[in-house]
């Protein structure tokens, strides 16, 4: 039987948090826009070196009106990916500060950030410096695409090996 972890979509509304975990676990876009209410939980597995997970994707609704319970939801998680919309910039603003508030519920736990709607190049609003600092600060940062598929399993799988890594160091005190 697979291992179990708890990964939070954490980002503002729109960014594409539900749309990534589709690509990820059923290979499919919709270009329509339903915004979600409350969670929706999805699981998918994972292999990593010799070891499987299965990750369970708790997708958050982005509404600012929500943040207090979506707050309630990140308890119990072992990572987060925070998702920031590349062609809308304030959605970077808001993405840290509900990245900063599910840390200070559940910990400095591993995250990725990633730079969704790559393939909207045109109308992209980070550039190279802006996410070199997101880097230094910390986090693993890649852009992505749920449309086209391009980066999603490689920031799911950068997320799967950075927590086994930091459970890996926790053991070894
Ligand atoms: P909430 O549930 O309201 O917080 O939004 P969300 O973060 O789950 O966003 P969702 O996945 O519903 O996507 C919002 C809109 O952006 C939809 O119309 C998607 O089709 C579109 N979208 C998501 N990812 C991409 C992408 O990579 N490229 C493009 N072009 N559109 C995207
Ligand atoms: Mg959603």
């Amino acid at each position: 039987m697979a291992e179990k972890r708890k990964v939070c979509m954490l980002g503002a509304t729109g960014v594409g948090k539900t749309s990534l975990v589709d690509r990820f676990v059923r290979s499919i876009f919709s270009g329509s826009y339903r915004t979600t209410i409350g969670v929706t939980i999805e699981t998918r597995r994972v292999r990593c070196d010799d070891r499987e997970l299965d990750l369970i994707l708790w997708d958050l609704s982005g509404e600012d009106e929500f943040q207090e319970v979506q707050i309630s939801y990140v308890r119990g998680s072992a990572g987060f990916l925070l998702v920031i919309d590349g062609t809308r910039r304030p959605t970077m603003e808001t993405g840290l500060r509900l990245h900063a508030a599910a840390r200070a519920v559940a910990g400095e736990l591993p995250s990725v950030i990633v730079l969704n709607k790559a393939d909207l190049a045109a109308a992209w609003e980070i550039d190279r410096a802006t996410e070199s600092a997101l880097e230094s600060a910390g986090a693993l940062v890649t852009r992505t695409s749920a449309k086209t598929g391009a980066g999603v399993e490689g920031a799911f799988s950068a997320l799967a090996r950075a927590m086994l890594a930091s459970e890996a160091l926790l053991w070894r005190g």
